[in-house]
């Protein structure tokens, strides 16, 4: 195989751009393409000269592809997918791989009963921020890690909501901030921390007329008594993020995209009792990291590591597996939130497919929907 021939299964938003990547890149070829949207899938198909499908079950079946990218609603991303392995194609998923826990862990069980590669587009992990912070912690400059926060805010106006009628429904998203604008960062957050073992949230809706929540404050409690701050909201107009993983030899404070290294001269747990003066207090060097320039959003990087994964079993730099991750994360705060109580990780599946089914019965048909895809047909059907 030279090159990985590759169908993309929602072209109307994000999947029309992956369409454009996996047309110029070397290592793939777009073949097809399908919406269930008739008019934006025959405008695509026409548009890179490929054929289209208005179901997704019929370009898997063709045989024009060898993987496919998911890019439809969150909702699809597990059937769509699952259906791919078991026909045994390779699958690129957008993030989130699934809205619920238990959806994920059947989505990693196909890929790996098929034997497929698997990936979740968090395209954030191929920045040079991220990989620089990876690599710090990577080399044990932190040490122990004793407390963490991540204060991650976006913003979004009304219009925005009122331009999908899926956007912000229980039953076409599965959640709000959390799910759709929070998981890039939730993802870098707990690749270089660690998922927490523990969450106590609290989420509202503060600003929107939406039904999911716009708001959220969470406290962490981590396997080794570590403690951490997450907030996130799409009210707060969108400035630096601010994250910062304090050790017991360093702490990384990182504020947009200026990182600060603050190099204590002895690690706290051995100064703390050596010190004589009542006093003493530990040295602190700061240390400014450069951060080369990000060239680019980092999704074809993605693309061209899922297809180089499928060649030449290059590593992947966001496999599927640990996309579980997020989802974890996501809807421990969700549970927790919306139960009033704290919530462990691993998040209770059964608990938690029985709350989203009770949530998705009190979705509401959205008043004002200035773009309604013909394509969302559990939503289209109480609209
Ligand atoms: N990685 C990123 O930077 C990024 C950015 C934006 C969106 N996303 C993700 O991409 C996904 C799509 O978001 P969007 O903003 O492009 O949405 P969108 O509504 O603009 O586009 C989704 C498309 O999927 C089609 N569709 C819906 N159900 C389908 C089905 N069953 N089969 C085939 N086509 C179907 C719709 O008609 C629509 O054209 C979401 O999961 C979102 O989280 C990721």
């Amino acid at each position: 195989m030279e090159k990985v021939r590759i169908g993309v299964i929602g072209v109307g938003g994000m999947g029309y751009a992956h369409c454009q990547s996996v047309k110029n890149l070397e290592e793939t070829e777009l073949t097809c393409v399908c919406d269930n949207d008739e008019e934006i899938a025959r405008k695509r198909g026409e548009e890179f000269g490929v054929r289209y499908f208005t179901d997704y079950k019929e370009l898997i079946k063709s045989g024009l592809c060898d993987g496919v990218i998911v890019a439809t609603p969150h909702w699809f991303h597990p059937e769509i997918s699952i259906f791919a392995f078991e026909n045994g194609l390779h699958v690129l998923s957008e993030k989130p791989i699934a809205v619920k826990v238990s959806d994920a862990d059947k989505m990693i069980e196909a890929a790996k009963k098929n034997k497929k590669t698997f990936a979740v587009m968090y395209q954030k992990r191929t920045t040079p921020l991220v990989k620089k912070l990876l690599q710090i912690i990577k080399e044990g400059r932190l040490g122990e890690i004793h407390r963490t926060l991540c204060v991650d805010p976006w913003y979004r106006c009304e219009a925005y909501y009122e331009s999908g009628v899926w956007r912000a429904t229980w039953i076409g998203e599965g959640g709000g901030v959390t799910i759709n604008q929070a998981p890039h960062t939730i993802d870098f957050f707990t690749l270089l921390a660690g998922l927490p073992k523990k969450i106590e949230a609290k989420t509202r809706t503060r600003l929107h007329n939406i039904e999911v929540e716009d708001e959220v404050s969470a406290f962490l409690e981590y396997e080794n008594g570590a403690w951490g701050y997450y907030y996130t909201s799409t009210c707060e107009p969108i400035g630096p993020f601010h994250l910062e993983i304090a050790g017991d030899k360093a702490k990384l404070v990182i504020r947009g995209n200026e990182v600060t290294l603050y190099n204590y001269e002895s690690p706290i747990s051995e100064f703390t009792y050596k010190a004589d003066d009542m006093w003493a207090s530990i040295k602190v060097n700061e240390e400014k990291i450069e951060i080369p320039e990000s060239k680019g959003t980092g999704h074809r990087e993605i693309i061209k590591n899922f297809a180089r994964n499928i060649l030449y079993g290059e590593e992947l730099l966001s496999p599927g597996e640990e996309g579980l991750k997020s989802v974890e994360f996501i809807n421990a705060i969700i549970l927790s939130g919306k139960k009033n109580k704290p919530v462990e990780i691993p998040v209770d599946r059964k608990e938690y497919d029985e709350l989203m089914e009770e949530l998705k019965k009190t979705s509401k048909p959205k008043k004002v929907v200035k773009v309604q895809r013909k394509t969302d047909p559990n939503i289209a059907k109480q609209v």
